[in-house]
């Protein structure tokens, strides 16, 4: 009998505490933004109204933003157009892991000229090589030493701000004059 009874109490006390945690549970989800879904990116053009960040995506300072998610890395070796002939390519593969330090530069191992055609890989162009008076170094430039300075690994994310950039064959093509602004 008595047994039974603190059965019973035991179970009456598991459900208080069961029901007081789906009640945390549900303050938890309303610190949540009061926003809602934020616009998708890349609609917006600045000036977005009185925000002067287009990067909060048109949501006002004082209130809190859904992030998105984080980006992938595009692992699939297909190279992107360059925008622009100068343009830094951006990297086809994911460079986790590869060490660029005062001791070591993993992207040379594959890069360099001497070993590229190992890698298959395509050799840094001979900018790669050149000082600031334009003398060829035998090995890498020290201004061209920390590869990710300007090349940037190719992921799925959207742009954050809108971008009227058209490149110079669509001008030509087009035979529009250079740009509105421009006289
Ligand atoms: C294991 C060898 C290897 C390493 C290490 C490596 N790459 Fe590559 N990289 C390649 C190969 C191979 C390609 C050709 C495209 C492909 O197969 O992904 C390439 C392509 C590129 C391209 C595109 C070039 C173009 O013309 O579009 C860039 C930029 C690049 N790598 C930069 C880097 C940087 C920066 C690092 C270091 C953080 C690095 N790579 C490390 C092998 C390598
Ligand atoms: C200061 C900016 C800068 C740095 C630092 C830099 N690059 Fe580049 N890279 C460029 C630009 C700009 C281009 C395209 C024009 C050219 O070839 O110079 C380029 C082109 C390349 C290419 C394509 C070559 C070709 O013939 O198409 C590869 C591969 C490359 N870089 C790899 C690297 C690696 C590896 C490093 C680090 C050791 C590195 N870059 C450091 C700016 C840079």
């Amino acid at each position: 009998m008595v047994i039974l009874v603190l059965a019973a109490a035991v179970a009456v006390l598991l459900g208080i505490v069961i029901a007081l945690s789906f009640k945390l549970g549900d303050r938890k989800e309303r610190v949540e933004p009061a926003t809602g879904t934020p616009p998708p990116v890349a609609e917006h053009v600045l000036p977005h109204g009185p925000q002067l960040d287009a990067m909060r995506r048109g949501i006002p300072v004082d209130q809190e933003s859904t992030p998105l998610p984080m980006a992938r890395v595009m692992n699939v070796d297909i190279k992107r157009e360059r925008a622009y002939p100068m343009q830094p390519p951006t990297i086809p593969h994911s460079i986790d892991n590869y060490q660029v330090s005062v001791n070591t530069n993993r992207c040379m191992l594959c890069h360099a000229r001497h070993n590229a055609a190992n890698f298959q890989a395509p050799p840094v162009s001979v900018t790669h090589y050149m000082d600031r008076d334009d003398q060829f170094l035998a090995t890498i430039s020290p201004r061209r030493y920390f590869c990710n300075q300007c090349h940037v690994v190719q992921t799925d994310a959207q742009p954050l701000v809108a971008n009227g950039f058209i490149d110079i064959d669509t001008v030509l093509a087009e035979g529009q004059p250079v740009a509105d602004g421009a006289h």
